[in-house]
C-alpha cells in the first residue's frame, strides 16, 4: 500500500509541476503566476478540489504521442470564495502554451456542466495560445462545445472570465459570452486577429497591447469590465465581485452582515445639487453616501463615464446601481452609455439583483455620429432592459429628467416600483431655454420677452410636482433621507412577484 500511495503522490507531483521548472520560471519572469498559483489565490485556503488531474490528450500526430503531460494545459475543479462554492478552470500556459485540445475543452465542459447542475458560478482564467494546432478540427470542436455551454449557462449561473495572458482568435468568444471580463494590465490581450494579420489585411501597424490590451478593452471597446495591475490584485477583485453575486438565478443575492444604520441621515446631501442647474456635481458621492459603509463596486468604470454602473449593499443585500454622472457630458445618454447600462440592468434582472437608478439626465446626445451609429437602436436597449426587468426597481431623480431619457431611466411607466424625486428635480420634455425657443419662436428677437417666457416655463415645469400630481413620482423626498427611503423601499419589495406574458424569449434590439 505504501508503494501505491507513493506512486499516487509521484504522479500528483508530476502533474503539479506543469510544464517544468524552466517554463514556470519564464512565466514568473513575465510577472505572471502559474495556473495553480492563481487558483490558490482565488479560492479560500485549502478549499480547492481538483478534477481530471491525470487527463492527457489523445493526439498522435506531429510526435504528440511522446508529449502527453498530465492535466493537458488546464487545471479544473471547485472550491469556495468566502465559504461560497464556485467552479474554476485555469489554463496553464506552461503546458503546451495552455492551448486547447479536445481533452482540454472536455475538462472545461465537465466543470461547466457541474456548475449549472449544482447552481454555482464559473470562473475561467484564460492564458492560452488558442486552438492546439496539432489537433486541428478536434480543437475547434472543443471550443464549440465550450461556447454552447457558455450560452446555456448564461442567466443561470454567473460566469466570470479573467484574462491573464494571450486570448486570441475565436477563443475570445467564450469570455465574450460571460457576464464579466477582468484583464491584467500589460500581460494580457484579447483580439480576433493579431497585429500581423491586421498589418497584412489593412496595412495598419499596431502592437498587441494597443490592439487588444487591458487599456483598449476597458476604455475603447468596452469588451472588458475592469483591469488591474497584476495577477494578485485581479484575483482579489474577483473575490470581491463574487461576494456581491448570487450563486445562481434561483437564489436571492447574498445578504452580508452590515454595520451601518439603514436610516442614517446624510445632511450633506441637501447641498449636493448646486444652485446653478448647469453646474456639475459628482453622482458617486450620492452612491457612496447611500451604500452600506460607503462600499461601491464599480463595473466598467473607465468606459462611458457619463453613466455609472456597479454594486452596493443596502441592509447587507446586494443592489445594482445605475446612475447618470453629471460630471461627464452633463450625464447625457448616448450609444455607449445606453449599451453599458442596458447590459448591467439585464445582468441584475437575470440574477434577481434589485435595481437602484439615480437620475440626472438632460436627454440623448444629438449629432450625426450618434444617429449614423444607431443611437435609436442602442438607446432602445436600455429602455427595453428596464421595461422587461421584473426585479425591485427604485428610482431617485436628483435634478434633470428630460424627454425620452426621463422615460428610459426606470420611470414609473416602465414598471418602476418606487419613484422618488428630490425637490431640486426638473421633470419635463426639455430644459426651459430650449422649450421657450420652440413655443415662443415669434418672440426670439425680444430678449426680455424670452427671459419672461423662460421664467414662466421654469416656474411651471422645472420641479417634481407636476409629475407628483399625476402619481408618476410617488413622493418628493429630502435628499438627506435618501438612504433611509431607498432602504425601506427595497425592504418592502423583498417578496415582489411580477408576471410577464409567456414567450420563448424577447427580441431586444441588438
Ligand atoms: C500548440 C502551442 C500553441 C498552440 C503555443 N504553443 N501556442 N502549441 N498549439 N496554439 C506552445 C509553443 O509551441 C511553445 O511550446 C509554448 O506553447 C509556448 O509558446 P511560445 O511561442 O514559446 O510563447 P510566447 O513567445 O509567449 O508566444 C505566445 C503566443 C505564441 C503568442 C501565444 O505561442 C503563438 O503565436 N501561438 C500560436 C497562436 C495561434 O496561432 N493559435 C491558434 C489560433 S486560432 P514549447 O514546447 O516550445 O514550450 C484559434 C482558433 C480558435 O485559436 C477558434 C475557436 C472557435
Amino acid at each position: 500500500m505504501k508503494d501505491i500511495l507513493s506512486e499516487l503522490e509521484n504522479r500528483r507531483a508530476e502533474a503539479r509541476q506543469g510544464g517544468g521548472a524552466k517554463r514556470v520560471e519564464a512565466q514568473h519572469a513575465r510577472g505572471k503566476l502559474t495556473a495553480r498559483e492563481r487558483i490558490e489565490l482565488l479560492l479560500d485556503d485549502g478549499s480547492f478540489e481538483e478534477f481530471d488531474m491525470f487527463v492527457a490528450h489523445r493526439c498522435i500526430d506531429f510526435g504528440m504521442e511522446k508529449n502527453r503531460p498530465y492535466s493537458d494545459g488546464v487545471v479544473t475543479g471547485w472550491g469556495t470564495i468566502n465559504g461560497r462554492m464556485v467552479y474554476v478552470f485555469s489554463q496553464d500556459f506552461t503546458v503546451l502554451g495552455g492551448s486547447v485540445s479536445e481533452t482540454h475543452a472536455r475538462k472545461i465542459c465537465k466543470i461547466m456542466d457541474m456548475a449549472v447542475a449544482n447552481g454555482a458560478p464559473v470562473i475561467g482564467i484564460n492564458d492560452s495560445g488558442g486552438a492546439r494546432i496539432q489537433e486541428g478540427v478536434d480543437s475547434l470542436a472543443g471550443y464549440g462545445e465550450v461556447f454552447q455551454r457558455n450560452i446555456m449557462a448564461s442567466g443561470v449561473v454567473p460566469q466570470i472570465s479573467v484574462i491573464m495572458g494571450p486570448c486570441a482568435g475565436g477563443a475570445v468568444y467564450s469570455p465574450a459570452m460571460t457576464d464579466f471580463i477582468f484583464m491584467v494590465k500589460d500581460t494580457s490581450y484579447m483580439f480576433v486577429t493579431g497585429p500581423d494579420v491586421v498589418k497584412t489585411v489593412t496595412n495598419e501597424q499596431v502592437t498587441a497591447e494597443e490592439l487588444g490590451g487591458a487599456s483598449t478593452h476597458t476604455r475603447k471597446s468596452s469588451v472588458a469590465d475592469a483591469a488591474f495591475d497584476n495577477d494578485v490584485e485581479t484575483l482579489a477583485e474577483v473575490r470581491r465581485l463574487v461576494d456581491f453575486l448570487p450563486l445562481n438565478n434561483r437564489e436571492k443575492p447574498p445578504v452580508r452582515p452590515f454595520f451601518d444604520e439603514p436610516d442614517r441621515i446624510e445632511d450633506s446631501l441637501n447641498t449636493l445639487v448646486p444652485e446653478n442647474p448647469n453646474t456639475p456635481y459628482d453622482m458617486k458621492e450620492l452612491i457612496t453616501k447611500v451604500a452600506d459603509e460607503g462600499d461601491f463596486y464599480e463595473i466598467q468604470a473607465d468606459f462611458a463615464k457619463n453613466i455609472i454602473t456597479g454594486f452596493i449593499r443596502l441592509e447587507g443585500q446586494t443592489v445594482g446601481v445605475v446612475a447618470n454622472q453629471p460630471m461627464v457630458l452633463a450625464g447625457v445618454l448616448d450609444i455607449d452609455s445606453a449599451r453599458k447600462a442596458a447590459r448591467f440592468v439585464r445582468f441584475c434582472d437575470c440574477f434577481e439583483i434589485p435595481l437602484l437608478t439615480l437620475v440626472d439626465v438632460p436627454g440623448f446626445l444629438p449629432g450625426t455620429s450618434q444617429e449614423y451609429n444607431g443611437v435609436i437602436k442602442h438607446g432602445a436597449k436600455l429602455l427595453f432592459a428596464y421595461g422587461e426587468a421584473t426585479v425591485p426597481k427604485v428610482t431617485v431623480i436628483t435634478r434633470k429628467a428630460y424627454g425620452g431619457a426621463y422615460v428610459v431611466m426606470s420611470s414609473k411607466h416602465l414598471r418602476g416600483d418606487f419613484n422618488y424625486a428630490w425637490p431640486t428635480s426638473e421633470i419635463a420634455v426639455m430644459g426651459a431655454k430650449g422649450a421657450t425657443e420652440i413655443i415662443h419662436r415669434a418672440d426670439l428677437g425680444d430678449p426680455e420677452k424670452i427671459a419672461r417666457h423662460t421664467q414662466d416655463y421654469e416656474d411651471r415645469f422645472a420641479n417634481p410636482f407636476v409629475a407628483a400630481e399625476r402619481g408618476f413620482i410617488d413622493e418628493v423626498i429630502q435628499p438627506c433621507s435618501t438612504r433611509k427611503r431607498v432602504a425601506r423601499a427595497f425592504a418592502s419589495l423583498r417578496n415582489k412577484k411580477l408576471q410577464t406574458p409567456w414567450k420563448k424569449h424577447d427580441n431586444i434590439p441588438l
